[in-house]
């Protein structure tokens, strides 16, 4: 591969202060402000993207979160040269993405929820056949990769349909099929499921980690849904207003946001006096059954406090659920749309 050094080789992507500004037109309130606005349009600069510096290891799947309008897609689009980035530097693999380097498209694939590489009053597999020119595979490599494709994600009876008459779900998995015919090292997925029905997002969530565990690609995923980011990735990146906030393990994330665990006890009789000053919090109450926010550190203590009681007919420690607690990096979810 061209331009890699060393220390790049271990890693697909590498991005070092990269931003991206847009320059937008401001919206003028009232019909004077209007026209004069119409005349002599306004403008700010919106920094999408700000000194961002990312490291991803070949073969990883990373989670890239943050609410709406956090730069998230331009991200992506620059990973995937859609998009020229303002200053800064990008390596994927040795490429510059935005020089659209064919040898470079040809090792990635963008999949957009919102947006579809398949042509919509084409079959699907007509877009399969398209997309064998584009990248020149042998008649065996097509075959053998639409089998693997057409089985793992179950889109045999929809290959002959008109794009536009299939379903959501059939859509997006004929999707994913198409964008991994040429087997790309990288695969960047933007909101993949989004709009799907529950029993559809996981589909394509198994598809993806079973798909995963056979080629290694290394995937990096936006996504509304907590449940596909657990499911997919314990490495997260949060990025907020363009900047990142949070790169690591998915499971410290939770304990920073939520240090917290939920106990949940009911006793037979008698009551149970819960001390802040012990790091436990009442947060419902229904007779019996008592609901206790415990500092994670502190759960063994309480849990022994309860447990000599020798009144306790049940007793569960749990997480809060995973998407209370990063719903609230996206209670900002409007502030910029
Ligand atoms: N083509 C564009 N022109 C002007 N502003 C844009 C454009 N694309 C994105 N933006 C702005 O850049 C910011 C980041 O947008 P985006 O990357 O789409 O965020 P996300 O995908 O995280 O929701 C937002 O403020 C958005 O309005
Ligand atoms: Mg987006």
């Amino acid at each position: 591969m061209p331009n890699m050094n060393e220390r790049q080789q271990e890693y697909a992507i590498v991005t070092r202060a990269l931003n991206r500004e847009f320059r937008v037109r401001l919206k003028a309130e009232g019909l004077a402000a209007s026209l004069r606005n119409f005349f002599a349009p306004q403008h700010k600069t919106v920094n999408a993207v700000n000194d961002l510096d990312m490291q991803i290891g070949a073969g990883e799947i990373v989670g890239f979160l943050g609410p709406n309008g956090a730069g998230k897609t331009t991200t992506l689009k620059m990973l995937s040269g859609l998009l020229v980035p303002t200053s800064g530097s990008i390596d994927v693999l040795g490429y510059t993405p935005f020089s659209r380097d064919h040898a470079f498209l040809r090792h990635i694939s963008l999949v957009m929820g919102q947006k579809q590489n398949l042509w919509w009053d084409l079959p699907p597999v007509e877009t399969f056949a398209i997309h064998r020119r584009i990248y020149g595979l042998t008649d065996q490599q097509y075959a053998e990769r639409t089998k693997e494709l057409i089985d793992m994600l179950e889109i045999s009876d929809c290959l002959e349909t008109q794009t536009r008459k299939l379903s959501l779900g059939q859509r997006m998995r004929c999707e994913l099929a198409v964008s991994l015919l040429h087997q790309p090292k990288i695969l960047f997925l933007d909101e993949p499921t989004i709009g799907l029905d529950i029993l559809m997002q996981k589909k394509i969530r198994s598809f993806l980690l079973d798909y995963h565990r056979r080629f290694k690609p290394t995937i990096l995923l936006t996504s509304h849904y907590m449940d596909d980011v657990a499911a997919l990735a314990q490495r997260v990146i949060v990025i907020d207003r363009g900047n990142k906030v949070f790169d690591g393990y998915l499971s410290d994330l939770t304990h920073k946001l939520h240090p917290e665990k939920i106990v949940s006890v009911v006793l037979n009789n008698g009551n149970f006096i819960c001390n802040p000053e012990e790091g436990c919090r009442l947060i419902h109450q229904d007779g019996q059954h008592y609901r206790l926010l415990v500092e994670r550190n502190r759960v063994p203590e309480i849990a022994a406090r309860l447990y000599a009681t020798g009144n306790i007919a049940d007793l569960t420690i749990e997480d809060p659920p995973l998407e209370d607690i990063i719903g609230q990096l996206f209670t900002a979810e409007t502030r910029n749309s």
